[in-house]
Order: structure tokens, then C-alpha cells, then sequence
């Protein structure tokens, strides 16, 4: 069976992306499938070998010609962070095509990777989390009336995106502004959000059908002010620590709160939630759906505590579609 390994995409993401991408493809068990990268930037869909292009994909049928040769594949994993891979408009195409792929469908994740739809869906059903407030691109900025609201300090985020591009943590009032237009550079929507005292852990987890696997918890403690892009992704920024240092019962409440997320957002494939800890209570971040994959990635840490191997991994999320 071929695999394609899509990655890149048109967010800030893409260079955590191609990371993600190059982990993967060297995870997926060569004696059972062919893996290839695909990456997709804008129009250009590239199959690469060693980093050279060799043919563009065919988008009609989701396959290549290369040497009079004709390639469908049976498979797409999908792993980009960011848009398109992650807000559900792959998985339209996909679906349109019939081509089985690793991650939640068109539905999921445009809802996990909208900050502000997850977060009030999800409090419907008591999930515990920060106040927030969502502000659209263009309208203007009563920084007033929005501390009126919520207690500094707050976070001001990009309602759609992630590894920390265009978030700020704002302590003072005249910081607001400025941060909220900062997120709008990377989405038309900025997500203000009161700060939560606590610790930051986050799970991951899969769902295949005839098993759930959920991973050790990892707890971060980043070096920086909070996790942002320099914590996350240079080494020696953060001490990542799996299994986490919290007791039984924590461990299980954070897990369950996981489990409960993942069945809550229909989700499919490797999903990672993200918390914050405080006075024992364990409150919603957010749901990655396409969680990072690079070599130091949480997921690849958190398989690995368990004493298994991405490499099965990937294999159980393949067959899991395509056995
Ligand atoms: N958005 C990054 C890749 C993550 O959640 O891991
Ligand atoms: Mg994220």
C-alpha cells in the first residue's frame, strides 16, 4: 500500500511541519507499506524524494506519474499543523476522493482547530476552563470594556492556530491592543483569555476500534515566561517531563478529562489535550488534532514512556482505516 506522508501547509506551522513530516516517514514500517513525502504549499503539491521533487500530484485522483509509472495512494497521513491539514479542509478533499487518512473528519476538526467554537462546545458539557473572548478582525479594539470582563493577566491568541505563533501574554492594559492586533496577523479571529495559575500538562491519546491506547501524561515546565514558540522548540527551553509527577489520581482525572474530550469532538487518530493544573483541578486548553511529531514532540516522548514504538503506532492508525 502507498502512504502518503502530507505535510507543510500554508501557516506559520509549516517549519515544525516538515519536522513533523520527516519523523513520520522514517516511522512508517517499510516492510508493510511504501511510504512517500508529499508536502503541500499552496497549489503546489510535490512528491519529494531525498528532498527532490519528482512529480506533482495529481489532484484529480490523489496520485503521481513518475518514469511512465502511475501511483495512487491508498493512504494519507495527514501531518500538517496548521491550515489545511488541521481545520478539516484536506479531510473535505479526501473524503470527496474516498482516500482514508489518519486524522478526526472535515467536522472535527474544524471545530477543535476554532478556539473559540471548541471551547463553548465543550463547556456545555462542564469541562472546566478559562473565560475568554473572541475578537474579529477588523472591528475595533474597547480594551476597556474587555478588562471589565476578565481579570489580567490574559492570554491573546490566534483562534486558529498553534505552536504559539502571534500569542502574548499581556500583563498591563495598554499591552491589549497591540497583542490582539499581533494574534490577527496569524487569524482573522484573536481569542482573549484569562490567565490560569498552574501548571501545564498535556495527554495524548488514540482511539482505533477495538482498542483505546492513552499515553503517559507529560508535564511541562518551560523556561521562558509561558510554552511559547522558543520553549517549545529549542532544546534545553523546557523540561519536559513523562510520566508526570502527579499522583495516581491525578494522572486518572487528566486521562479521563482527555478521553472525554477526544469522544466529545468525535475525534479519530492521534489527538493531544492540553491542560492547566491548578487547585487540583485540571482546566481545558485546547485539542491538537495533528499534534507535533518531530523527533522531541510531546507524542513521540509519550509513546515512548509507554515502552512502545511510534512505529506500531503508525501501523495500528493504518490499519486501523485500511486493514
Ligand atoms: N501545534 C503543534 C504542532 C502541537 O500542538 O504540537
Ligand atoms: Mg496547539
Amino acid at each position: 500500500k502507498n502512504i502518503a506522508v502530507v505535510y507543510g501547509g500554508d501557516s506559520s506551522e509549516y517549519v515544525v511541519s516538515v519536522q513533523s513530516g520527516k519523523n513520520v516517514y522514517q516511522s512508517i514500517d517499510t516492510n508493510l507499506f511504501k511510504p512517500w513525502m508529499v508536502e503541500m504549499k499552496g497549489q503546489e503539491w510535490a512528491v519529494k524524494v531525498d528532498g527532490q521533487k519528482i512529480a506533482d500530484v495529481d489532484k484529480s485522483n490523489f496520485g503521481f506519474t513518475f518514469g511512465g509509472q502511475t501511483v495512487k495512494f491508498d493512504f494519507a497521513y495527514i501531518i500538517i499543523h496548521g491550515t489545511p491539514g488541521e481545520d478539516g479542509i484536506l479531510q473535505g478533499y479526501f473524503d470527496l476522493l474516498n482516500v482514508p487518512y489518519s486524522t478526526c473528519g472535515v467536522h472535527s476538526s474544524a471545530l477543535t482547530f476554532n478556539k473559540f467554537f471548541c471551547s463553548n462546545y465543550l463547556r456545555n458539557f462542564g469541562i472546566p476552563m478559562a473565560k475568554s473572548r473572541r475578537m474579529l478582525k477588523g472591528n475595533s479594539i474597547d480594551a476597556e470594556q474587555l478588562l471589565a470582563e476578565l481579570n489580567l493577566p490574559v492570554f491573546v491568541k490566534p483562534n486558529a492556530g498553534g505552536s504559539s505563533f502571534g500569542v502574548t501574554k499581556v500583563k498591563k492594559a495598554d499591552e491589549l491592543a497591540p497583542a490582539i492586533e499581533k494574534a490577527w496577523i496569524e487569524s482573522d479571529e484573536a481569542l482573549v483569555e484569562e490567565f490560569i495559575e498552574g501548571k501545564e500538562f498535556t495527554c495524548g491519546l488514540v482511539k482505533l476500534k477495538n482498542e483505546t491506547i492513552i499515553f503517559p501524561v507529560t508535564e511541562v515546565v518551560p523556561k521562558n515566561e509561558f510554552f511559547d514558540f522558543e520553549a517549545k522548540y529549542t532544546a534545553g527551553m523546557t523540561d519536559e517531563i513523562t510520566p508526570a509527577r502527579i499522583s495516581e489520581t491525578l494522572t486518572a482525572d487528566i486521562q479521563q478529562l482527555a478521553s472525554k474530550v477526544y469522544d466529545l469532538c468525535n475525534c479519530r487518530g492521534i489527538v493531544r489535550v492540553d491542560f492547566i493544573l491548578k487547585d487540583g483541578i485540571f482546566y481545558f486548553l485546547e485539542v491538537n488534532t495533528t499534534p507535533g511529531m518531530t523527533a522531541t514532540s510531546f507524542i513521540p516522548q509519550q509513546i515512548a514512556a509507554m515502552g512502545r514504538e511510534l512505529k506500531e503506532m503508525l501501523t495500528l492508525i493504518i490499519l486501523d482505516q485500511i486493514g
